[in-house]
């Protein structure tokens, strides 16, 4: 086999409630994942060592800046851990080729590593029966990272414990996004302690998460509007806190006429719900002339999972 592409995609949260901190630094939490059609690329290759380079996309305006190249890279991780299970070197060359934003909170370096697993696991062993299957995939993606296995997954979850625990949604149709990103990554444990800290400000504990029914009734039967009602982001105060400026972005769609509006996961992305793609297309083109973000995309959802190409 000479090389292997894969494709996994950005996510958005759609309800993303933070419980306790716990004794290992993580959260409890209830986070359901919605993929959307704006995805990373990888293509293994084998090669004398393990390498790295990552590019942006060519229509895409992600600033890969930052993105480390060595073995830090969470999609080499990931070739590292895949080499040990099937016991042989970890010696292959990944090209990621990036159209998800950096650090924007939609899980790129998530989708770079699941894209990877899958990708090195079949340049590996490609034998019908693989010795690695999806729920082999899944335990290693959680090694690596609360969002990983979920991109693996792909489609719409419910992720409980770190967020990990992934239960398939039923879901109806197709959802229509516009995603405002910013200039500049925010960090996910600088987003989580600022949540943590507004809580102890406010003098309000945070409570065991539960999974929104209103939310699980709106994905079932495709309501757009009782999808938008729904949407809810734990982090957003903490986002909005580090980042004033998303305050402007997420009026500008409202004014717009998003059906729902939120920071998506840590942020800085903002994601806004259309009710139709013509109506995705008239919300991007507000924003954009609104000058509240640094580049805005469209995608749909629900979106498979690492896929190879
Ligand atoms: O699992 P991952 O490496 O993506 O998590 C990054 C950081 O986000 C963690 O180190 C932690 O600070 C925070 N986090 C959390 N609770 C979760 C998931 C992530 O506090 N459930």
């Amino acid at each position: 086999m000479t090389a292997v592409t894969v494709r996994a995609p950005a996510k958005v949260n759609l309800q993303l409630a933070v419980g306790p901190l716990r004794g290992d630094g993580y959260h409890d939490l209830v986070n359901v994942f919605h993929a959307v059609s704006l995805v990373d690329e990888v293509t293994a290759a084998p090669a004398g060592r393990l390498e790295v380079t990552v590019e942006a996309a060519p229509s895409a305006r992600v600033a890969i800046e930052g993105v480390p190249v060595d073995g830090d890279n969470l999609a080499a991780r990931a070739a590292r851990l895949v080499a040990a299970r099937l016991g042989v070197e970890p010696q292959v060359s990944l090209r990621i080729r990036k159209a998800i934003p950096v650090a924007g909170g939609m899980a790129g370096g998530s989708a770079d590593a699941a894209a990877a697993l899958v990708a090195c696991a079949r340049l590996w062993d490609d034998r019908d029966d693989p010795l690695l299957g999806r729920d082999d995939l899944l335990e290693i993606g959680a090694a690596l990272g609360s969002d990983v296995p979920f991109a693996v997954l792909g489609g719409t979850a419910v992720g409980l414990g770190r967020g990990e625990r992934l239960t398939p949604a039923l879901t109806r149709g197709t959802f229509h996004w516009v995603f405002a990103t910013a200039d500049g990554g925010l960090s996910t444990p600088a987003v989580y302690a600022e949540c943590d800290r507004l809580r102890e400000e406010h003098g309000e504990p945070a409570a065991m998460p539960e999974v929104s029914q209103a939310l699980m009734t709106a994905l079932a039967t495709g309501d757009v509007k009782g999808l938008g009602a729904a949407l809810t982001n734990d982090l957003q105060p903490a986002a909005l806190r580090l980042r004033p400026s998303l305050d402007r972005t997420l009026a500008a769609g409202r004014d717009a006429g998003a059906i729902g509006a939120l920071v998506s996961g840590s942020g800085p992305t903002c994601a806004f719900l259309a009710e139709s793609e013509g109506h995705a297309a008239d919300l991007a083109a507000a924003l954009e002339g609104a000058g509240v973000a640094r580049s805005v995309v469209r995608a749909q959802g629900p979106y498979p999972g690492a896929t190879i190409i």
